[in-house]
Formats: C-alpha cells, structure tokens, sequence
C-alpha cells in the first residue's frame, strides 16, 4: 500500500489519538521503557514523513548485550554509521539495546554511550549532532530475560511498524553475549521474535564458535534447530578491517597484472602476520581455555589466508561463488604435522592465570601465547609455496599485514645506489595489505613500484602523502605505491552495513567454519602436552622467537637456552658411539644414533643405486612404509643430490588396502617425503595396484598378480637391487604377518594378506620374491623395537612364527641397520 506523506502523517497521528483515547492504553506506559517506545515510534514516522522518496521498510535491529564491553566499544558506533549511511535512502530503522541488566542501569548506561558517539570526519558537525539527536531518538535500552520478554519485543516491533504506517523489511539480532548463552536466546528468537512473512531475520554470532571440530560442529547444529544458514552472520571481525576487504576487489581491479605473477612460479612465501603489544592479563579465564591458535590463527588468520589463496571468481560481487571459490581454498589446505609449529607462551602468563584463577603456585600452564605456523596448500596455484602465519602476545609491535613477496630472478647491472624503484628489477617485489598500526599507523595496500600501478577505487582509496624516513619492510616508503582509505573505518562498521545489505561473503559460514577446524584440530590435538617457549615479553624477546622452516617443518632459529642439571658420573656423549659394526642373526648389522644411522643407510642406498647404474642402466629399488622410513625418506630427498633417480624404479614393498591418496596409503607417504621432491620419471614409479575397479583389494581384480606381471616384466630375473625392509614388534615383516597363510613360502611373488591391527587388507611383496634380491636392508629403530631385536637374535628360521626370520636372500646380502636404542635398549 503506498502512502504519501501527508498521509503516512495523518494516519500515525490518527493511531496515536485512537490509543490515546483507549481505556487502559496509557496505563501501558507506565512501564518506565513504553514512553521511550512511544517516542521511538512517533520519531519513525516522523521521519518518514520527512523522508522524499519511498520507504522500502523498516528495519529493527536488536543489540544483545548491549551493555557489554564490545558493544560500548564498537557495536553502537557501527549501528549508528549504519544509520548515517542508510538513513534518508530506502528504510526506517529502530534500535534495541537489550542485556539482562536492570532497566534503570541499562538506560543509563545506553544513553551514555549514545552521547559518545562521533561522526566521521567528513560529517559538518551541526549535521552530526542533528543525526545524533536522530539515533539517540530510535534507540532504546530493554531489559531482555525470559520468554514472554522475547514475546512482548516482537510485538512492540510489530506495533511500532504498524503505527508508523510501514512494512516490515527485517529484524537483525545481534548476538554479543558469550557463546554458553546462545542456544537460550536461540529459542526465544526462533519460537517468538521472527518476523512476519516476506520480512527476513540476520542473527549475527561473535566467536568463539567452537574449541575444536567436534564442539564447532555441536555448536553449528544446535544453532542449526533454530536458524536457517542464510539466516546467520559468523562475525570474523579482520573480514570487516578494509585493508583485508580490499583483497578481493584489489586481486579483481588488478587482475590483468596479476594473472601472471599470482602463482607458486613467482610468489617466493606470504606473511599473514598479527603481532599485538598487549598480553592477556584480564582475560586469562578465556585464554587458558583457547590459546593463540584458537584466538586468532584458526579465525582471521586463516580467514585472510583463504582470500589470498582462492580462486578469484569471475564476478566477485556473487556471495554464492566467492563463499564457493573460498570453500575451495579451505579444502586445499595440506594437513598440519607436529612440526609445522613453533610455540611460546610470555613469562608472566603463568603466573597471571594463577592469580585470576586461584590456581595453586605450582600451576604452570602450557597454553601457548605466541605461535608460527608454516601452511602449504595442495593445489597447483600454490604447491610449494609457504605460508607464514603467525601472532602472539606480549610481542615488540602492534601491527597486522598481509605481506605477498614475489621472487626474484633478476641480475642488475647498474650498481646498487643508482637502482630506480620502479624500474630496477632487482629491488625487493612485494604486496603488502597493511591491516593497521604499526609504523604507518592505518590500514594500506602497498605495492612495490617494479612490480605495477595498481588500481584502486578512487571514492574510497587515496594515494599515501610522502612520510620521509618511514621504512616498511626493509624499504622507503616511497618504493611503493602506497594507498590509504579515504576515510578510516572500524571493522565493525564495515560488517555491520555488509550484514544489513546481506553480504554473506563477509561472514563465516557454518562449511567454512568447519572446515577450518577440521583443518586445525589435528594439530591442536598433536600440540595439546608441546612445553611452549617462555619470551620475556615486549623489545626483550629480541631473536628469541624467531623462527625458520625447511620442507614442512617449523623450528625456532635460536636454540633455547636450556639449563642443564648434571646428573652423577660422566654422561654418555653421543660422539662417544662409533657407527658399531657386528653381526646380527649371522649377517652384517650397522648400530648407529638415528640421524648417523639414517645417514649411512642413505649413504649406502646411494652407493648400491649408483653401481647398479652402472653396471645395467637401472636401479629397482623396493621401499616399505611405516613410520621408520620416513627419516630415510627425507635424507634422500634433501642431501642426496647425486642419487641417479632418472634411472631409479621405484617399487613398493607392501601397501594397505586404501586409496592411494589416503594418508594411512604407503604410497602417499612415499610420495609425501620423497617423491615430491626428487624427478624420478612417473613411468618409473609403480604403486601397488590395490584399488582396481572402485574395489580395494578384491581377489577377482588380481592386483597381485599383476604386479607380479609388472615385476618379472621389468626386473631382470624378478631380482631387485635393493628392498628396504623394518621390522614390527611381532615379528612381521613386509605385510607379512605371523601365520600368514601366503606369502611366507610358495611361488607367488606378490600376496594379499591379513594385519592384525587397522587397515586390515594388506597387499605384500613374498618372502620368496624378497629373498631374490641382491640386497636386503632391515632398518629398525626406537626402543620399542628392543624385545623382538633381542627374540629374534636367538630364533632359528622361523617365518610362520616371526616372519623376519624368514629373511635369507638366496644369492644376494642382508644387512641390518639398528639405532642404538633397538640394539641396546
Ligand atoms: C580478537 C582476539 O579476536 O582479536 C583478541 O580474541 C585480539 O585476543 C583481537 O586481541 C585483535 O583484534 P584487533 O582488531 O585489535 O587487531
């Protein structure tokens, strides 16, 4: 129904006279908030008669803890930008504080952030404070408790509405309460404060979603009972801060230049960097429970690593594909190890959470307040490239950035001094998305001069005046092209006009969020008892916490200094042990520390490889899986340059019965830490065959024999030239196991068998084919190891029994590598 002004006008005041003149009416205002309902009304309509154009509705928003330090501190300054921002366009608004203080303290207090709230700069000030007068006027402080509180909320909204002469467009309820208070809240909005049809609900929802998956998950599905996913906005607040809203549409604008440089083949690494200056005194309640990864690493930090990441849609004004395109680059994450994290926690903190917790002096927490993480993706944009992430407490600098450094491959000529910022190829590349403080002091986007001129829109971007002596990241500030916004915003501004105009690519969805924590959790699980290192705090920490990374693993540069206890008598000095030599079950054994010991075999691989080269052109080399290779692995792929692997084959010795790509497969070990990172020719790699068909390991699929086929094709004699054997606590080798029914004798080269423990379906190398080898290595390490190194010295020839023993090469040698905690115990 369209009114026009005069008429909106005449009707509210025709409604207000009729409620005026109605028995009781005025006794509903007694209630100390109705005056103030009344006003709020009365101000709507107002307004929308002042209004020129058409209202498209009206629009209530619900602040949930409005009396709560985030809302004091951002919440009502961002509703009242809203309100600047929208207020004359197409909707009226209204706006609830709502918290479970008393109505007398709730008031005051709304009013008194009311009356701080401040224009932006370009606002002239009588204009402010009349918009000021506006908001102050559609605001209103209510006591928000129980259920028939939610129920009377709704229908002051729907009274209001009607008074006014309007349609209602939304509601938006604003969650900033802690998360234990959700689900109530939850219900009553579900059950009684939705909208009516054709008008929608936002309910926006501040973090912590979740400690880990499993509570991420129960959290999002009880969510899920009461709002539809379009319904809800997970803030992340660094989605709102420009500099990092900025990288979609800056990675759009610049696409052309980008196409080519946005790729493993140029970028060398990329910082995603939060350093603060505060520590956690206060909150320690909070962070005990959380730590650094969970504050902030799991959230913004991989929430900016993802807009990076991506791949850019092609209309980055499409929620539903950037949400898509981003799901992808969650998706693309490698899996975290142990190692690809440092931690460190600041001295003070122990005793911090002591004091606010009550806990007893001996209490010392192992929550970390510092952590570097180094990321890969598996795709083939970003193969390879490291991704730093890193933040903490009680750091040097307070400052956040996205730092994008591009390699360099240039040699100049012309000597140093003389080199030109925009032309001179050999200066640092770099694109940095300065997300505040810091030495500059605002957000930015900065981009080296030899590499672009970017773009950037001209309404909200300027370029930076000339700040001489700033030096960022090693260079001038005038090596870049350096850009401002215009006007500076909070984060939480930024997201609440994003919500009001339903932009769900700025806010976390429920796939996302779990997907990040599935990316996440392992690793917090496999940190859980990891001793953080302990920083003074503040320009004290100097190198401490420096850190570097080679492959996937992360490790602090400087050694902590550690304070040894000397313990009774001379302690054994690791350069005390000589490679043993001796021998085992009457065959050479070569007894070693684990790296010395790794190192020799690597050593002794190379050796054997480089001679069968020689001697016949190839090498067949034949490695099992397990956790024991995987040193050896890595020692060949980084210190083995000479290894001639474009004339290795590369068997395997057994392998389980999952997919290639799965974790547990011993192929995607291989492949994980060695074949990576050597060249060995693809047509030279043979993977076991135990997923023919969409089938795993089934008998009529004969993946055995057809790798017995591939053997005797491509192996003179069915003889390899190396197979690499260990050697499991019962006794079993290969995929041999005690009292395998095949595979310990006969004349299949190639077995299915059974394992005892998980996955059960086991595809295996034969004793027998084994035995053809011209060598065997046994490599055997760790202390569990100890028993069956010691049974196995004293048995016989007992393959049904201890299948290792069955190891006898016919013609060829076997030799055995034991660290000296699987020797000597
Ligand atoms: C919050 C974390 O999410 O982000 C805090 O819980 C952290 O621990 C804060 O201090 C940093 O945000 P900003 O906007 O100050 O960089």
């Amino acid at each position: 129904m369209k009114l026009t002004l005069n008429e909106r006008y005449k009707r509210f005041m025709a409604v207000l006279a009729v409620g005026l003149s109605r028995p009781g009416f005025l006794a509903h205002f007694r209630h100390p908030g109705c005056w103030k309902m009344l006003t709020v009304a009365m101000c709507m309509a107002l307004l929308g008669c002042l209004q020129a154009q058409e209202l498209r509705g009206h629009v209530s928003v619900i602040l949930l803890g409005a009396t709560g330090d985030l809302a004091r501190k951002y919440l009502w300054q961002g509703l009242f930008q809203l309100y600047l921002d929208e207020a004359g366009k197409d909707y009226s608004f209204s706006f609830h504080g709502a918290a479970l203080t008393s109505t007398k303290q709730g008031q005051a207090f709304v009013a008194k952030v009311l009356e701080s709230l401040s224009c932006p700069e370009d606002v002239a000030p009588d204009r402010c404070a009349e918009l000021k007068g506006q908001f102050q006027r559609l605001s209103a402080y209510r006591h928000l408790a129980t259920s028939e509180d939610y129920v009377a909320l709704s229908k002051d909204i729907e009274a209001q509405v009607q008074h006014g002469g309007l349609r209602e467009a939304g509601r938006i309820f604003y969650f900033s309460v802690p998360p234990f208070a959700y689900a109530d809240i939850a219900r009553n909005i579900n059950s009684s404060c939705r909208p009516g049809p054709g008008a929608w609900l936002r309910v926006v929802l501040e973090k912590p979603f979740g400690h880990d998956h499993l509570s991420a998950q129960q959290l999002a599905t009880e969510l899920g009972g009461f709002f539809r996913e379009e319904e809800m906005y997970r803030v992340d607040h660094y989605l709102g801060k420009q500099a990092v809203a900025q990288i979609l549409p800056f990675r759009d604008q610049n696409r052309k230049a980008l196409d080519g440089l946005w790729s493993r083949h140029h970028v060398e690494r990329v910082e995603i960097i939060m350093k603060e200056t505060v520590d956690a005194e206060g909150r320690t309640s909070f962070y005990e429970e959380y730590g650094v990864i969970r504050d902030v690493l799991q959230n913004h930090l991989t929430e900016v690593l993802t807009l990076v990441a991506m791949e850019l849609p092609h209309n980055i004004s499409s929620s539903e594909s950037v949400l898509q395109h981003k799901l992808r680059a969650f998706r693309a994450l490698r899996g975290l190890q142990k190692g690809s994290a440092v931690l460190g926690q600041y001295q003070a903190y122990s005793e911090q959470v002591r004091r606010e917790q009550q806990r007893p002096d001996s209490f010392r927490s192992l929550t970390p307040t510092f952590a570097g993480v180094l990321v890969h993706m598996d795709n083939l944009r970003w193969e390879g490239v490291p991704f730093i992430l890193m933040s903490g407490k009680a750091l040097d600098e307070r400052v956040g950035y996205v730092r994008i450094l591009f390699r360099n491959q240039a040699y100049c000529v012309l000597s140093d001094e003389r080199w030109v910022a925009d032309q001179s190829q050999c200066l640092p590349r770099q694109i940095v998305f300065y997300i505040g403080h810091g030495e500059l002091g605002s957000p930015a986007v900065l981009v080296s001069r030899n590499l672009f001129r970017p773009s950037l829109p001209s309404e909200s971007w300027k370029e930076l005046g000339a700040r001489p002596g700033l030096r960022l990241f090693g260079r001038p500030l005038s090596d870049f092209y350096a850009y401002r916004p215009v006007r500076e915003q909070d984060a939480y501004s930024v997201l609440i006009s994003r919500i009001f105009h339903g932009r769900k690519d700025s806010f976390v969805t429920t796939e996302h969020l779990l997907a990040s924590w599935g990316f996440w959790t392992p690793l917090l699980d496999s940190l859980a008892h990891e001793v953080p290192r302990l920083y003074p705090g503040g320009a004290e920490n100097g190198h401490l916490l420096d850190f570097e990374f080679g492959g996937a693993q992360l490790c602090f540069s400087q050694q902590q200094p550690e304070q040894l206890v000397p313990g009774p008598g001379p302690a054994p000095m690791p350069s005390g042990f000589q490679v043993l030599k001796a021998k085992y079950r009457e065959s050479p054994l070569i007894s070693a520390w684990p790296e010395e010991l790794i190192a020799k075999l690597a050593d002794d691989i190379e050796a054997t490889a480089v001679r069968a080269v020689r001697r016949f052109g190839t090498f067949h080399l034949a490695l099992s899986g397990g956790s024991s290779p995987v040193p050896l692995f890595q020692q060949l792929a980084t210190r083995h340059y000479g290894f001639p692997w474009a004339h290795t084959h590369l068997w395997l010795v057994d392998e389980r019965c999952v997919p290639l790509w799965d974790p547990e497969s011993n192929f995607q070990h291989l492949q994980t830490h060695l074949l990576q990172h050597i060249r060995v020719p693809y047509y030279n790699i043979h993977p076991m065959p135990v997923h023919l068909h969409q089938r795993l390991c089934a008998e009529e699929d004969q993946g055995a024999q057809t790798y017995a086929s591939e053997i005797s094709a491509l192996v003179a004699n069915s003889s390899f030239d190396l197979v690499l054997l260990g050697m499991g606590a019962d006794g079993h080798t290969a995929s041999l196991f005690p009292q395998s029914p095949s595979g310990l004798d006969g004349e299949q080269l190639v077995v299915l068998t059974e394992s005892p423990s998980r996955p059960f379906q086991r595809m295996s190398l034969s004793l027998p084919l084994i035995n053809r080898a011209r060598k065997v290595a046994v490599l055997v390490m760790g202390r569990v190891k100890r028993e069956i190194t010691m049974l196995v010295s004293r048995v016989g020839h007992e393959p049904k029994k201890w299948p290792i023993s069955g190891v006898l090469p016919s013609s060829g040698q076997l030799v055995w590598y034991m660290d000296y905690e699987a020797f000597l115990g």
